[in-house]
């Protein structure tokens, strides 16, 4: 493992397409695809990536039915039911960004658990992206910087390096990897900011059927790009 791949991002899209080829609801997609998320996790943490960021929930997916948001606000409690004995053996340290505050109270209680529970592991950290939106996340960060100016807290003086400290990311690195399955091309509002350099990695796949090897194909498409960086040979 080369040591330049210290963060990786998953846009973990297709779980809803995934169930309805199976016959299935949207849920079933979602439950299978949270059984995914924790088998990347796992696989990340031995191939000693630094940080994981899962894109789990975006700030517009609340414009979906009662019943899918419902489900997928339920899913995190799911998750760490099932899976945080796993997390803690892989000694995972688990981080959200997002505005957590804005969820259902039952939601935050499950994301405080997790945060607690694996603060004092010291392997990767799992950073999970709910209710999170980059554009709100940067106007945020804009809105506490001229806060801090406007306090006399700081000089109108900022610089690129320092507004990172405003970004919910602030203790990450920049994005090395960013993957998106199910064969769309796009963002979708996730780390504008962080993936500025960052290598795009784009799979047909349907993120439930996206696999320890695949993620490790993944991996090595990485390793064979060269990133300049807006240098010259
Ligand atoms: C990704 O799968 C999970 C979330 C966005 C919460 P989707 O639910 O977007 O699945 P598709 O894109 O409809 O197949
Ligand atoms: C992106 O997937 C959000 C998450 C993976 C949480 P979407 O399915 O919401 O994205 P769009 O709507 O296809 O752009
Ligand atoms: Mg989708």
């Amino acid at each position: 493992m080369s040591d330049s791949l210290n963060h990786v991002a998953i846009i973990m899209d297709g779980n809803g397409r995934w169930a309805k080829l199976h016959g299935k609801d949207r849920s079933y997609g979602h439950r299978q695809g949270a059984t995914t998320m924790k088998n990347l996790a796992v696989k990340a943490s031995e191939l000693n990536i630094k940080t994981l960021s899962l894109y789990a929930f975006s700030t517009e997916n609340w414009k979906r039915s009662e019943k899918e948001v419902n489900y997928l606000m339920k899913l995190p409690g799911l998750f760490f039911d099932q899976y945080l004995k796993e997390i803690m053996e892989a000694n995972i340290r688990v981080r959200f960004i997002g505005f957590i505050s804005d969820l259902p109270k039952a939601t935050q209680k499950v994301v405080a658990n997790a945060i607690s529970a694996t603060k004092n592991n010291t392997g990767m950290e799992l950073v999970l992206a709910v209710n999170y939106g980059s554009q709100q996340e940067i106007v945020h960060a804009v809105k506490s910087y001229a806060n801090d100016v406007a306090l006399g807290y700081r000089e109108n003086d900022l610089e690129v390096n320092e507004f990172e400290n405003y970004l919910m990311t602030k203790e990450y690195s920049q994005v090395d990897l960013l993957i998106r399955t199910s064969g769309e091309y796009r963002l979708s509002n996730f780390l504008l900011w962080q993936i500025s350099y960052a290598e795009l990695y784009f799979t047909p796949t349907l993120f439930p059927d996206f696999d320890g090897d695949q993620f490790e194909s993944a991996i090595n498409d990485y390793q064979s790009r060269h990133r300049r960086f807006g240098g010259a040979e």
